[in-house]
């Protein structure tokens, strides 16, 4: 008997706030995650802004983990927030962090991208520019189907639970999408 593989998706929230709406929609994808795939949150508030001195000397612990999080995981789900129509500074400084040598680790690794935002556009610019970065961290992410939470303070309660059905439901096959394109990579 085969048993389907087990995967492990690092989730990246671009943003360092407690009450994130994206590391909100990150928790709900690790609920409403299908069988075979478990999502893990990676924090990125211990990574130093980028400094290239720092990389030559050697890379912080912090970083070294992140990098090494990254590269054991079979795909990375970034959930991204919209600054001045791009990603956070947060999210950016760990991309910058996880492209440099030696054996940069998102170098073909799957990924995908979801975002929310208080706006009614949900992210949607950042999205756009973090898959432009996805091409330079020569990474392969999903094109379709895509997940935008506009006006997400409607869409999460108090407790920031995703309480939105059609969000709830689009996440759901957003998922399984992203679990069948990695099985597809891995191939
Ligand atoms: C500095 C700053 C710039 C922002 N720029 C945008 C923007 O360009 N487009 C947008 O939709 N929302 C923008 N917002 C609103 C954020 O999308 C909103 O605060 C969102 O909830 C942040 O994500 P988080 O809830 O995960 O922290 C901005 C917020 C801040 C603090």
């Amino acid at each position: 008997m085969t048993t389907a593989p087990q995967l492990k998706i690092a989730g990246i929230a671009g943003s360092l706030r407690k009450g994130s709406f994206n590391r909100a929609a990150l928790k709900a994808a690790v609920e409403l995650a299908p069988a075979g795939m478990t999502i893990e949150i990676v924090e990125l508030g211990t990574l130093p802004l980028y400094n290239d001195d720092i990389r030559v000397e050697g890379y912080p612990p912090a970083v070294h983990a992140y990098r090494e999080t990254i590269r054991a995981a079979d795909g990375v789900l970034f959930a991204t927030p919209e600054f001045n129509y791009s990603v956070s500074a947060p999210l950016k400084n760990a991309i910058d962090w996880g492209s440099r040598i030696p054996d940069p680790p998102y170098v073909g690794k799957a990924t995908a991208i979801i975002s929310a935002s208080v706006s009614p556009v949900g992210g949607v610019r950042a999205q756009y520019h973090l898959r432009h970065m996805c091409v330079s961290l020569n990474c392969f992410c999903m094109n379709q189907p895509q997940v935008y939470i506009g006006d997400a303070a409607k869409k999460f309660d108090a407790n920031l639970k995703l309480i939105d059905a059609g969000v709830r439901e689009e996440l759901i096959k957003f998922l399984a999408a992203f679990r069948d394109y990695v099985i597809r990579l891995q191939r």
